[in-house]
């Protein structure tokens, strides 16, 4: 883990949040590359989402939210982890991370610990009016589930997709950007007609196993917890757990949870008039009917299926997959980040042979200008003037391909191509550049 953290802190991936003023705990802030990768972590979410699947919707909802929809979820009674203090230390943990050295006999009795923030809304400021900051994307999924049914007229099944900010004061947040009080999920709500659940659960657990192996997260490095019962969240009838072997151990990076009918049955009003399977509570408060006509004309709760991913534990595993220390000739070494090209920060670094030459600089930021017109991401012009630093640096930081321009790119407008991984280099025509960077891009 220290290795993974120090080149995110001296390439500019991740920072500590607010580190000129000590920082604060459980936050971070992610850097000018970080940002890069982040984003594009989101984006083959996105498109594998929303974009190849046309019975799946996206949505950007409120991160405030109105306190009833996290009382009819159940996150007012029960989002909450046992927390213990240490009468020696004077620390307080979450009852099942308590460190060695702390002696039982020191510990106090667990109490409950609600991991929900709470902030002031509007001028007055005594507590009479307040907010959530959301713990979850998927309620805000659940509120507006009649609002896109009745502005796409879509059928069951269809999804919802979210991708935002999510907040939980963790008792004790640890090991990096895995637990974190600010975080980013890619959540889905995958609403299916009751009895189809079982079934759908099993094709999105498979689905999502694809999908990570695509950003270079392989099935191998993924064990599957099936989460038994006496763990299992207030709302699941099954949840699998993707697990992964972070650096710092086993832990999990996405839940995958059959959900029942318990969400739309709790935030639907006229609950009695529709056969809820899930115990819910009486919802008093509700203005939509969250249900659906069936072929018989009968109102039915959907069951939902989620897929639940961080996108601060994807970015963790994806860099661990990605980190490679190889060892090169006369002793050296060489970091380099083994990224799938479509999450590189950088797509392609062009740089001129000489710093100080005004042809090869003006041919490079040409080069570099119409590269970056095709729109695959990022593309940089570095006038370092040391083209076996540069290298070294793009190594570690993920580029796939540096473009020289040197004298012979003046007489033949071809450049040299630099192979990230095999660390090949090979002459290309200028006019062949932007096939071969989608191409190497998309593969
Ligand atoms: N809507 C379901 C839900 O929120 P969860 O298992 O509590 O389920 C889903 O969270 C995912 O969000 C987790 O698998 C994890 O990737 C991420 N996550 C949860 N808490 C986190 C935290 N404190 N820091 C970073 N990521 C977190």
């Amino acid at each position: 883990m220290e290795e993974l953290v120090a080149l995110c802190k001296r390439r500019g991936f991740i920072f500590q949040s607010s580190e000129i003023y000590g920082g604060l705990q459980g936050t971070y802030d992610f850097g000018p590359l970080g940002v890069e990768l982040k984003n594009n972590i989101k984006n083959a979410w996105w498109e594998s989402m929303v974009y190849d699947n046309d019975n799946i919707e996206g949505l950007d909802s409120s991160i405030l939210t109105n306190p009833l929809v996290l009382g009819y979820s159940g996150h007012e009674d029960t989002f909450s982890d046992p927390m213990v203090d240490c009468k020696s230390c004077g620390l307080r943990f979450r009852a099942d991370q308590v460190p060695k050295e702390c002696k039982p006999e020191d510990l106090t009795e667990p109490r409950q610990f609600n991991l929900m923030f709470k902030t002031n809304v509007g001028p007055i400021d005594d507590g009479s009016s307040f907010a959530y900051l959301r713990p979850e994307t998927a309620q805000q999924i659940f509120t507006n589930f009649k609002n896109v049914i009745d502005s796409t007229s879509k059928p069951v099944p269809f999804g919802i997709a979210q991708i935002g900010k999510a907040f939980r004061n963790e008792i004790t947040p640890r090991n990096f950007i895995f637990r974190v009080r600010e975080f980013e999920q890619m959540e889905l709500e995958y609403f299916v007609m009751p009895g189809e659940d079982e079934k759908s659960h099993d094709i999105w657990v498979q689905k999502r196993l694809e999908w990570w192996k695509k950003q270079g997260v392989p099935t191998e490095s993924i064990e599957l917890y099936d989460v038994p019962t006496e763990e299992l969240a207030h709302y699941s009838k099954k949840t699998i757990d993707l697990m992964y072997k972070f650096p710092h151990g086993l832990e999990e990076l996405e839940g995958i949870a059959n959900r029942t009918d318990f969400d739309l049955g709790s935030h639907s009003k006229k609950q009695n008039e529709l056969s809820i399977g899930s115990s819910v509570k009486e919802n008093k408060h509700s203005n939509s009917k969250m249900a659906v006509q069936d072929d018989s004309g009968k109102w039915v709760v959907p069951f939902v299926i989620e897929p639940s991913a961080g996108v601060e534990r994807g970015f963790l595993a994806i860099l661990n997959e990605a980190y490679f220390v190889e060892d090169l000739e006369n002793d050296k070494t060489r970091v380099v980040l083994r990224l799938k090209p479509h999450l590189s920060p950088i797509k392609a670094a062009v740089i001129p042979l000489k710093k100080n030459n005004t042809e090869l600089v003006e041919a490079a930021k040409k080069i570099k200008n119409d590269l970056q017109k095709i729109g695959l991401g990022r593309v940089i012009f570095e006038n370092t003037g040391n083209i076996g630093k540069s290298y070294r640096k793009h190594d570690e930081i993920g580029t796939p391909v540096c473009i020289t321009v040197d004298f012979q790119t003046l007489e033949d407008d071809s450049v040299t191509i630099r192979d990230r991984d095999s660390m090949e280099q090979k002459r290309l025509d200028i006019d062949d550049l932007n096939n071969y960077l989608i191409k190497l891009i998309n593969r």
